[in-house]
């Protein structure tokens, strides 16, 4: 799929089907129904003037041209003014663009809603909000519905000279960061015998050697050396040996932001193994390793200013003989210990190692993103990421980038009185807190492996799979993280 801008009238387009975006309260102009009488020919009635369509948000009306200037006219609501944010246009493209695959056309125009007071964004929002509607995980498919190669090119057109200044910009970042996510939706949708440790370090470095950033990878001789005791625990389980990422972008004397990507390739749970109901989506259980990668191939490909590290840990949690055990105990990387009550709490484990390592670059700020807890999903459902941290000003600042992305994060405390909750007889620390406020007491597990930095960790365990279609996703891994945390670098100063 690609996307272009076309300086053009929309009487001068030609595509399969052209989208027409409307207001709910301002109906159709003058201007607009003049426009749309000469690409419709000698048409004469419009779905507004019999009350069928009348803008409400997503709503579509299909009309037909006279075949000489244009064959489809799709009608596009974008609901009530007052109520019209980034998302609604991201939401409307996105409406045309799986209509206009319905309809198993090759070429789409969107023409574009304007004036607006900023053009960029709103050209950003429309053509994420299509690329990533047009996304489907279909390679394993062998005998496909529809033989077509769907919706091949996206043109948002406009005559106004502001928008067509900004777009010579934001077309190509939005293009990159539709890609950027799409890349981490198909490492998410990748089933656990195509992505695994291995695999995952191979994807990295291909990434990296393509768009040149630095990809380092350690086996587990020196994980061994290093005292990463979590990662090789958890891993002992499964016939996959482990791997740490390491991903480098930047000038080197910038101090990094480093990001962390929880990288369980499967997640069985181990010996305190899971319900085998829905087991299956543990496949997405590296989502958070995901988003690193495809953080990194947005920021490397925008060329972003910012220095940033990756370090993404990643394992397979697998019950077998030679598992991990409740009661273990493991090492961690900066020498703590930790009580393994539950295998199934596996995440924590390998990102108390990251953490650790995360200090030798004292870096600016790390954020860590996880599929961590059931509890975080049970909080905040699939809408909103939690968000848990040492540094109010770095969580702000990812709040912003969440509101402008709608990837949202909420925080939750991390008041003292819960750091009771995994104290261990045995160890410095036990790998579950109990009943309650799981998604905190996770958290709490993590904070005490960060080092002297302004940490934010995000639990994206109810953003990261989704199990219903919205307008711009599909079923399945939605690629959270990579349009938050690449808005984030963006503004980072
Ligand atoms: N990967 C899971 C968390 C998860 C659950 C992600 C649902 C996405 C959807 C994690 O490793 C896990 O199993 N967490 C346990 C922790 C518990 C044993 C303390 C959980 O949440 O049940
Ligand atoms: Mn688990
Ligand atoms: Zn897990």
């Amino acid at each position: 799929m690609k996307l272009s801008f076309a300086s053009a009238s929309p009487t001068a387009v030609k595509s399969d089907v052209l989208a027409f975006f409307f207001h709910q309260e301002k109906g159709i102009q003058n201007k607009e129904r003049s426009v749309l009488a000469k690409k419709l020919g000698s048409r004469m009635l419009l779905p507004f003037d019999t009350g069928d369509f009348k803008g409400k948000a997503g709503e579509t009306a299909l009309v037909y041209g006279d075949g000489k200037t244009s064959t489809r006219v799709l009608l596009v609501g974008l609901g009530e003014q007052k109520n019209l944010s980034l998302e609604q246009y991201r939401r409307s493209a996105a409406v045309a663009a799986k209509r206009a695959q319905k309809l198993k056309a090759k070429s789409l125009a969107l023409w574009f809603p304007g004036p607006v007071q900023h053009p960029a964004d709103v050209l950003r929002a429309m053509g994420e909000g299509a690329l990533l509607a047009l996304y489907r995980f279909d390679k394993y498919i062998t005998k496909k519905e529809d033989d077509s190669n769907g919706v091949e090119t996206v043109t948002i057109c406009s005559d106004l000279r502001p928008v067509a200044t900004a777009a010579s910009k934001a077309v190509g970042e939005c293009q990159i960061i539709a890609e950027a996510t799409m890349t981490a939706m198909n490492l998410a949708n990748a089933p656990g015998n195509e992505i695994y440790p291995e695999t995952l370090a191979e994807k990295a470095q291909e990434l990296g050697k393509r768009l040149g950033f630095g990809v380092t990878v350690l086996e587990e001789t020196e994980l061994r050396k290093l005292g990463m005791g979590g990662i090789l625990g958890v891993a002992q389980g499964s016939v996959r040996p482990p791997r740490f990422i390491i991903l480098e972008y930047g000038k080197s004397s910038l101090k990094p932001v480093v990001l962390v990507g929880k990288g369980v390739t499967f997640d069985s749970g181990g010996i305190s193994i899971k319900p085998s109901a829905n087991m299956a989506e543990m496949k997405m259980d590296m989502s958070g390793a995901a988003a690193v990668l495809g953080t990194f191939e947005a920021v490397a490909r925008l060329k972003l200013p910012v220095k940033i590290v990756g370090l993404i840990p990643a394992v397979e949690n697998m019950p077998s003989g030679s598992s991990l055990r409740p009661g273990d105990i493991l090492r961690h990387y900066n020498g703590r210990t930790s009580e393994v009550d539950n295998t199934d709490a596996e995440g924590r484990l390998i990102l108390a190692d990251a953490l650790g390592y995360a200090e030798k670059y004292k870096p600016a700020a790390v954020i860590d993103l996880a599929t961590l807890t059931g509890a975080c999903v049970v909080a905040l459902g699939h809408h909103a990421s939690g968000m848990m941290g040492n540094d109010a000003s770095l969580m702000a600042q990812l709040k912003a980038a969440g509101e402008e992305t709608y990837e949202r994060v909420w925080e939750l405390p991390m008041f003292d009185e819960y750091e009771k909750l995994i104290k261990s007889d045995v160890a410095d620390v036990k790998n579950v807190g109990g009943r309650w406020a799981g998604a905190i007491t996770a958290a709490w597990f993590l904070k005490k492996f960060t080092g002297k930095y302004r940490w934010a960790h995000l639990d994206i365990a109810g953003t990261a799979m989704l199990e219903e279609a919205t307008e711009y996703h599909q079923r399945g891994g939605s690629g959270i993280g990579v349009r938050l945390l690449t808005e984030f670098l963006r503004r980072w100063k």
